[in-house]
């Protein structure tokens, strides 16, 4: 990514989740309030009853339900491509990954470089992967949080944009740590979608650098 002049249009987001859709709704908020200059042209699902496109049609948003199949833990082949289209066709700038649960595949990346984000449940690098919370109060350490980063070929391996801390509690639970840190996610994920949309954003090396 080349550093970017400022940009008054709104940013285009396309959204891609698996499940109930909170930070999706964060965003929908945030732009909502007048606080993220951005458009979300469509929401897409790979599970056809997901709560995220319930949210995404109380808002009249674009909204689809495109099936991963025959694979479960990956978008290739044909959904591959189906992906692809949808999202070109809804002229996305940015595309947002919301509890999305499948890996992205190399072409679904090279279409789209450097344009695709996620949030993971952890402050990177530590604990990347699955149930990173419940990674972090196994381990037992004191602080946990999470990160917005660009989605590279590794898992939650990408130039990292947010972070933000959360303290972890002796009587925590899972749950009770999930929750916290969901808290800091919708603040995170407005945050770093900000920066984005206001063009204030480079790479120097594997770094994010936010320009004046
Ligand atoms: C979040 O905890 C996010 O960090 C992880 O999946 C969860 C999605 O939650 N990648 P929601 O669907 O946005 O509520």
């Amino acid at each position: 990514m080349t550093e970017q002049q400022h940009n008054p249009e709104p940013l285009k987001i396309a959204i891609l989740g698996s499940g109930s859709g909170s930070n999706c709704q964060s965003i929908i908020d945030a732009i909502a309030d007048g606080t993220l200059n951005a458009t979300i042209v469509c929401v897409i699902s790979d599970v056809d009853d997901a709560k995220i496109l319930d949210r995404a049609r109380a808002h009249n948003i674009p909204c689809h339900y495109i099936s991963g199949a025959p694979f479960k833990t990956k978008i290739d082949g044909e959904a591959e491509t189906a992906y692809i289209d949808c999202i070109q066709a809804s002229g996305a700038d940015v595309i947002v990954l919301a509890g999305f649960m499948r890996i992205i595949k190399p072409r679904l990346l090279e279409t789209f470089p450097q344009r695709i984000i996620n949030i993971h449940p952890s402050l990177l690098p530590a604990f990347p992967g699955l149930h990173a919370w419940k990674q972090a109060l196994d381990y037992g350490v004191k602080v946990a949080g999470c990160t917005v980063h660009f989605v590279d070929a590794g898992t939650d391996t990408g130039p990292i944009i947010v972070q933000k801390s959360v303290p972890v509690l002796d009587d925590d639970t899972t749950e009770s740590l999930h929750a916290r840190i969901q808290v800091q996610e919708h603040i995170a994920y407005p945050e770093a979608l900000r920066r984005i949309a206001s063009g204030a954003i480079a790479l120097k090396g594997r770094t994010v650098v936010h320009p004046a």
